[in-house]
């Protein structure tokens, strides 16, 4: 059965073109459907990709002194009407609280431009680029992993891959080699949930 993919983004939306583009390119690489995205600026170049693309889209922004759980209950309810089968964080820059994570359980999964345990949080792939400038680490990497609770980039690892570091890379080089393999990473663990289903609780 075709899974339904529903993508929370933030911003440039990179990865959740290439979910809309796997997912439609008819041959076979995922067995999937993108039939939603939420997200919660208004600026967002993810919206307008949705909206090329004909996926729907809700614009979904904190309200002025909305508590963070009000807020993930209503993101849940959103979210809900999209029946998704599966819950892709990609580019998702807010930390969900259990007010939304209760009501998808081993549905959640997050993309991350870093290796389990390293460099949580924003800016991932600079702070590992300072990290070999200054202490000699050779190679970062990205990270698919589902999203039990609320840890930041944190939780059971569905597929990693690592990416090097040359000693000549720039911001720009090294993020055009992380987001390669972001998209790999991303669809192969995707094939893999949709196949082998979640792990048991
Ligand atoms: C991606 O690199 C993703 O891994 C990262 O945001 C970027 C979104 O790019 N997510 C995190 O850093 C989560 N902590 P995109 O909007 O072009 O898909």
């Amino acid at each position: 059965m075709t899974a339904r993919i529903v993508v929370l983004a933030s911003g440039n939306g990179s990865n959740f073109q290439a979910l809309i583009d796997a997912s439609i390119s008819g041959d076979g690489s995922l067995d999937a459907s993108v039939v939603g995205l939420v997200c919660n600026r208004a600026k967002a170049l993810a919206l307008v990709r949705a909206s090329r693309a004909a996926v729907p889209a809700v614009l979904l922004t904190r309200l002025d002194g909305e508590h963070r759980e009000a807020y993930d209950a209503r993101l849940a309810d959103v979210v809900a009407e999209m029946a998704p089968d599966i819950v892709v964080l990609a580019g998702w820059m807010r930390l969900l609280s259990m007010a939304f994570l209760e009501h998808f359980p081993q549905r959640v999964i997050n993309l991350h431009p870093a290796l389990p345990g390293q460099f949580p949080g924003t800016h991932a792939i600079e702070r590992a680029l300072e990290s070999a400038q200054r202490s000699g680490i050779d190679h970062t990497g990205v990270m698919v992993h589902y999203v039990p609770g609320e840890g930041v980039d944190d939780g059971p690892v569905i597929e990693t891959a690592s990416v090097v570091i040359h000693p000549d890379d720039t911001v720009d080089t090294l993020s055009a080699r992380v987001h390669a393999a972001e998209r790999l990473t991303l669809l192969s663990a995707l094939r893999r949930v949709i196949a082998n289903g979640p792990p048991l609780a």
